[in-house]
């Protein structure tokens, strides 16, 4: 059946009511308020030298609070990846859709003997968009998300993780549909939650209840067998093919003021084989910054008409950009005497994103690539 995957639905999906505590609702309520009004608080730090260990009961709870604090950042998730952000992945998009999506939007073709997988596992190499990926399921999928790193359940108070994850699930009980996206869950193996995991794991399977895991990993070799298991469906994300990390290099410079054609954009595409989307995104990003750097080095500048910066659609002629110092029109002078507004950088250009390509080598080598072949044969899409 067809699915409508873009919509208005799809965009109320990703308001996650969600967020998790180790004290239960009211003090989640108040501090997702208070997290609207203050958007800009960090994290809380643990571990603050000058922090005594906690001992007695109230500085207990204050710690606790500050915990909770911070755990409440990861829960919510605030950005907006739509499903189109994500290029390539063609053959993991078909099947998340059907493993995850469709059992979240349409729970009524999942009844009967045709039950939903339960758990779903995304491995593939760092960098691949694993995270990206399951934050565009988030955002297509009806039903709440709760998303968390399993560093975060991992809380070196202890008991405090297993009553973490206990909530965790307990709060997508309440908001089911829902999908609890649990990223490096290869961590989990070495921790002492791993039990209440597979508990809670258990539960969602039995019951049936409208629940979805997804998990990912870099590492799916580490996997405790028991976790393994629980993760029946297992979708391998592969580096991008050519046409994806053309896409990828388009889509990253956005709207930066670049000089680079649909020629160019297949040619970085060509060039890049064996480039993660990560390290793709690292190489377009220094090649942002380039004309940056060329502000900072000119000796001369000279006058240029261009558009103001907070104002496209006002055209001025008094702006200064870069220039050698063999220009008729230059001036001798540092980027320290144009007052601030007046700057204009030089275009994004092909050669700057040459120049970074040359210094930026793949991180996922072939032996890495070889150990996912070798997972994919053995556990690969069994279940
Ligand atoms: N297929 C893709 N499409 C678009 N961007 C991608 C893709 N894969 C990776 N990226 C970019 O690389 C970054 C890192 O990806 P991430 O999801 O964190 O990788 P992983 O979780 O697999 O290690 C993302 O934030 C995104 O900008
Ligand atoms: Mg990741």
């Amino acid at each position: 059946m067809a699915i409508n995957l873009q919509g208005d639905k799809a965009e109320q999906s990703f308001r996650v009511r969600c967020a998790e505590c180790l004290d239960g609702g009211e003090k989640m309520e108040e501090c997702l308020k208070k997290k609207e009004m203050a958007p800009t608080t960090k994290p809380v730090k643990q571990n603050q030298p000058d922090e005594p260990t906690k001992e007695n009961d109230s500085e207990e709870s204050d710690d606790s609070e500050k915990k909770f604090q911070s755990q409440l950042q990861m829960f919510i998730v605030t950005e907006n990846v739509k499903w189109s952000d994500v290029a390539g992945l063609g053959g993991a998009k078909e099947a998340l859709r059907e493993a995850v999506i469709l059992p979240i939007k349409s729970p009524h073709l999942f009844t009967g003997r045709r039950t939903p997988w339960g758990g779903v596992l995304l491995f593939g190499a760092p960098g691949t968009g694993k995270t990206y990926l399951a934050r565009a399921v988030a955002t297509e999928a009806r039903g709440s998300t709760f998303s968390v790193s399993s560093s975060d359940l991992m809380s070196k108070w202890l008991g405090a993780s297993r009553k973490l994850m206990m909530n965790l699930f307990r709060l997508a009980r309440e908001h089911k549909p829902s999908i609890i996206f649990i990223d490096d869950i290869d961590l989990l193996c070495g921790s002492g939650d791993k039990a209440e995991f597979l508990a809670q794991m258990q539960d969602v399977r039995n019951a049936n209840e409208g629940i979805l895991v997804l998990g990912a990993t870099s590492i799916p070799w580490t996997l405790d067998p028991a976790i393994r298991k629980r993760f029946a469906k297992r979708i391998y994300i592969p580096l991008p093919e050519e046409c994806a990390r053309s896409i990828m290099f388009k889509r990253m410079l956005g709207s930066a003021r670049n000089t680079l054609t649909e020629s160019d954009f297949a040619t970085l595409g060509q060039k890049t084989e064996g480039y993660s989307g990560a390290d793709i995104s690292c190489i377009v990003r220094d090649a942002m910054m380039q004309p940056l750097r060329m502000v900072q080095s000119a000796t001369h500048f000279k006058r240029v008409r261009g558009s103001v910066w907070n104002m496209p659609s006002q055209v001025v002629d008094d702006l200064w950009t870069p220039c050698s110092p063999e220009d008729p029109d230059c001036v001798e002078m540092t980027w320290m005497d144009i007052q601030d507004d007046k700057l204009q950088e030089p275009v994004v250009s092909m050669s700057h994103m040459l120049m970074c390509l040359s210094k930026a080598k793949p991180t996922v080598n072939e032996q890495d690539l070889e150990q996912f072949k070798k997972f994919m044969e053995d556990f690969g899409q069994e279940g």
